[in-house]
């Protein structure tokens, strides 16, 4: 008898601790921005009912987590200009209020970039009428955000796998010199506010030498280049770890920034040999692609987990030459991987799941600056 009332007392105590210790947890205030404060800014993509406060559960997160915002989509220039000379700063200008309500810094995304373009540009013949676009673009609206903005996407995405320039309409009707003059005209129209190249797959090797010829091509014109964004759409099962912190370490030699704007780890089977945020590429679903609709296993949690943790353990190394690590997304239910490159998936690339909640992935990065 005695043994009996001993177990049950042995498996109240255990609950008990267990309650306890979840309400810390789920209580618990612990922040990214806080963690990371003296290594670099933690940020975050957010959209138009996060920049309208209109998302509760996001807003609690977004500011008790992160001192950066990046603009998802509201300062591409298919929002912003939406017609000739014609622009549209609404939620540009309640982004920079809520930042500046919030101590938060922006990074604007993006001036110049071939995707998003507004429809009058997008089949433009002239090169006079493009280069026209070109500068009203950038210095209407980095003139107007200067030192309210941070840092500038200046250009998002110039290259090709192989590091030569992407054929783009700018490409073709300005030259290859369409990136140097961009950076040229927004160090005029911003002359307070960082200006970054931003691409992704940039950590790869061929890539990463594209972008360092197009660096050095900007330093060389006496043209001002403040940091490179590394996105790091990657998948937490196979982490580039070597060529992120080759590519740390050859950035930083030429005296910019080094900058993770965009980044998560997807869990899900990729139908492409190679690793793509080419938002033009997309792929046809089966089931096989889908695996997790009923949920995250803990495992694949466990794995993104110790992704996460190694990457951060990597920026850590390199705190001094890393100035920014900004998530792709509040959480998981926002992210544009449940639509990309197969629509209609469930994904969960993020630090926080579908209700809001820390995953392992969370735990395991704050725990790397743990002593
Ligand atoms: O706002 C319109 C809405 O009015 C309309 O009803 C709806 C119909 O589909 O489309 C809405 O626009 C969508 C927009 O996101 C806002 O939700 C666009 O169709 C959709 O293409 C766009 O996707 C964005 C994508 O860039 C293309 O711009 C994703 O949210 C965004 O996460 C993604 O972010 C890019 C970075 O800017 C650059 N690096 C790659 C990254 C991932 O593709």
């Amino acid at each position: 008898m005695i043994r009996k009332y001993s177990f049950i007392l042995f498996v109240a105590a255990i609950s008990l601790i267990s309650c306890i210790s979840s309400k810390k947890v789920s209580a618990q205030t612990t922040s990214l921005k806080e963690t990371f404060k003296n290594d670099f800014l933690i940020g975050v993509a957010i959209n138009v009912q996060q920049i309208e406060e209109k998302d509760a559960a996001a807003d609690v997160l977004i500011k008790q987590q992160f001192n950066a915002v990046t603009p998802e989509n509201i300062m591409k220039a298919e929002v912003i200009e939406p017609k000739w000379n014609t622009f549209n700063f609404d939620l540009a200008d309640k982004l920079v209020a809520f930042a500046q309500k919030n101590n938060i810094k922006v990074n604007g995304h993006t001036l110049i970039w071939h995707s998003q373009l507004p429809a009058f540009m997008r089949h433009m013949q002239s090169a006079d009428s493009v280069k026209q676009y070109f500068e009203n673009h950038i210095t209407t609206v980095a003139s107007r955000y200067d030192g309210k903005v941070y840092s500038w996407d200046v250009v998002n995405e110039a290259l090709n796998e192989d590091g030569t320039l992407r054929k783009s309409i700018f490409l073709d009707k300005l030259g290859d010199d369409y990136v140097v003059e961009a950076f040229r005209l927004a160090q005029k129209a911003a002359p307070h506010t960082k200006l970054y190249y931003n691409d992704y797959n940039i950590e790869q090797p061929k890539k990463r030498a594209g972008a360092i010829a197009l660096i050095k091509k900007i330093q060389a014109a006496g043209v001002r280049i403040d940091g490179v964004g590394i996105q790091g759409h990657w998948r937490a099962y196979n982490l580039p770890l070597n060529d992120i912190e080759e590519s740390i370490k050859e950035f930083s030699a030429l005296g910019i920034e080094v900058a993770f704007t965009e980044l998560d780890l997807s869990v899900l089977p990729s139908p492409f040999e190679k690793v793509t945020a080419d938002v033009s590429t997309t792929a046809k679903s089966d089931s096989t692609m889908n695996p997790y609709k009923n949920g995250l296993p803990d495992s694949v949690a466990q794995m993104q987990a110790k992704a996460y943790a190694d990457l951060f353990k990597l920026l850590l190394k390199y705190k001094k030459n890393v100035s920014r690590v900004t998530f792709w997304g509040v959480n998981d239910a926002q992210s544009w991987l449940n639509n990309f490159p197969i629509r209609g998936r469930t994904d969960y690339p993020l630090f926080f799941d579908r209700n809001f909640k820390p995953k392992p992935a969370f735990y395991s990065v704050i725990a790397t600056k743990e002593k």
